[in-house]
């Protein structure tokens, strides 16, 4: 029988921890505003960008809501990042992906301040986690290494197998293990499909990050392992599930997190208390 690890319980007390810092911050006169862009109806993301907003509340972090019509220009949508970078109410600068296809993300990306990147996706803050350096880390692998850490998991010295490579997820994942001195390796959709089960059962520590409902099974998993799961997925029948199989896996792993009520929680806790982080550096804090 595994610990189940709760993102659920974690993810409220990291959203306490960052109410605690914006009230003493709103103290010094320090503001901690988020802003969230929202371009096209995309209906995943309305609903991610609702629950957001709730967090922010819930966080007493103004939030700025901006929602934009799918045919917004490349022009406009540069021009209101530029705005937001120089608004000094704004601590937080957050444009929903995905874009529209007509958009150029990258560019988008580039334009917001490094130090109002609450998604540390701009290339600044991924050199500076490539570097070592401190600064606003990617929310879901962030999450990730909390849950390790509340948990007493410590990375150094251990094999970790990350399966996905994406840049908000995979990759960083790989660099934040790599900082706290894992063993590592990452698979992904090209790698020998016969390979896999055997890559995966030398992890201490697994994290599922690949998008396909169930796809890692029970008979992957080394017994006594910590199995972190990323997937949000849709199962045949329509319910949501990981890219673990749980009812496999759970009796194999020493911890695995939940779906729902593991990473999912925790990635929307990191982004207020990246919002609080982006807040101090702007104030040299
Ligand atoms: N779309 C899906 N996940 C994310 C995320 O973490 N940040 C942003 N900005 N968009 C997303």
């Amino acid at each position: 029988m595994a610990t189940i690890i709760d993102g659920k319980t974690l993810a409220a007390k990291v959203r306490e921890r960052a109410a605690v810092e914006v009230a003493q911050l709103a103290g010094r006169g320090i503001a901690c505003g988020l802003a969230v862009v929202l371009v096209g109806d995309d209906q995943a993301s309305a609903t991610y960008v609702r629950s957001k907003l709730r967090d922010c509340e819930q966080c007493g972090i103004r939030s700025y809501d901006y929602k934009l019509s799918a045919e917004t220009t490349q022009e406009e949508l540069m021009a209101l990042v530029e705005r937001l970078n120089a608004d000094s109410e704004v601590a937080g600068i957050l444009v929903q992906m995905p874009l529209p296809a007509h958009l150029d993300t990258e560019a988008v990306v580039a334009a917001i301040d490094p130090d109002k990147d609450v998604d540390g996706f701009h290339p600044m803050n991924m050199g500076r986690l490539v570097r070592d350096l401190p600064g606003l880390r990617p929310c879901t692998p962030a999450g990730i290494m909390e849950m390790l850490d509340e948990y007493g998991i410590d990375p150094a010295g251990k094999n970790a197998v990350i399966v996905g490579r994406s840049s908000i997820v995979g990759k960083p994942m790989s660099l934040m293990l790599l900082a706290r001195h894992a063993t590592i390796s990452v698979a992904h959709s090209r790698t020998d499909p016969h390979e896999l089960a055997r890559i995966c059962q030398s992890a201490d520590i697994l994290v599922a990050a690949c998008g396909v409902p169930k796809m890692v099974k029970g008979t992957w998993i080394k017994p006594g392992a910590t199995v972190i799961d990323v997937g949000m997925d849709r199962d045949d029948a329509g319910k949501l599930c990981g890219d673990v199989d749980f009812a496999s896996a759970e009796p194999v792993a020493g911890a695995i997190t939940p779906v729902p009520g593991g990473v999912g929680p925790m990635t929307r806790a990191m982004l207020m208390s990246n919002v609080v982080l982006a807040a101090k550096l702007q104030n040299g804090l």
